[in-house]
């Protein structure tokens, strides 16, 4: 059994960091019509490739079904690593639609809360665009400043991953120029390094910076 390591906020570059550190070796897409962001924006959000389970943050965000009992992929390893007491907790609050958010404690995970959200089957856009929304409104409704997002429906359900990162970043990136400072990080966490080369380059498209 690997030893669980743990990861804090601290450890995880924001985007402006990586970007600044990492741009003279990585591939630069020639975003030529984009509009840079401030930043300040630019260090709000992160992407960061692992176990969205071993992050120490105040939210992590699981992609769950409608019974919300637990399931396979990032689902299943959420209810693992939260232990018995989660899924105790969270079948009294099924069933979630798609695109709606519940939240709970984080029980045996060293993130606080987790935010619950069923993602659609297949590409719908706006629903998508609801799971990020409303796991954004929790965590601030909340006050929760760090929050770590899996790439929504792009498993077992079958999202297309670029199209979904799209959604992802123009969602989060939208929520927050219109709310300020109530949350401090927004991660990306990636699990496969496919996703990491699509959010490397759509990081550049959606938070453009000099
Ligand atoms: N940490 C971070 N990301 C992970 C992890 C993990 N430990 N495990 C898997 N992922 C990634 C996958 O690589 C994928 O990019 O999470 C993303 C979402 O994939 P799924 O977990 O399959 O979720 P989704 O496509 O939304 O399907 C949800 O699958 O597990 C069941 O109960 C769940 O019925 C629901 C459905």
């Amino acid at each position: 059994m690997s030893k669980k390591t743990v990861t804090k906020l601290v450890e995880i570059p924001t985007w402006l960091e990586f970007w600044r550190k990492n741009r003279s070796n990585m591939k630069v897409y020639d975003m030529a019509k984009v509009e840079k962001v401030s930043e300040k924006l630019a260090s709000r959000v992160s992407m960061w490739t692992g176990d969205i389970t071993q992050l120490d943050i105040d939210a992590i965000v699981n992609a769950a079904n409608r019974s919300l009992c637990g399931g396979g992929g990032v689902d299943g390893a959420i209810h693992r690593a939260a232990g018995p007491e989660l899924t105790k907790k969270t079948i009294t609050l099924a069933p979630c639609g798609v695109g709606e958010a519940k939240i709970t404690g984080g029980y045996l995970l060293p993130a606080k809360y987790v935010i619950h959200t069923v993602g659609p089957q297949g590409e719908k856009p706006g629903k998508l665009k609801e799971c990020y929304e409303n796991s954004l409104k929790l965590a601030q409704n909340n006050n929760l400043r760090s929050i770590a997002f899996p790439c929504i429906s792009t498993g077992v359900y079958h999202y297309p991953a670029r199209e979904a990162a799209e959604v992802a970043l123009n969602t989060v990136k939208k929520f927050l120029e219109e709310n300020g400072d109530t949350i401090d990080r927004v991660i990306f966490c990636l699990f496969t390094s496919s996703d990491q080369e699509i959010y490397q380059e759509l990081l550049q498209k959606f938070f453009a910076i000099d």
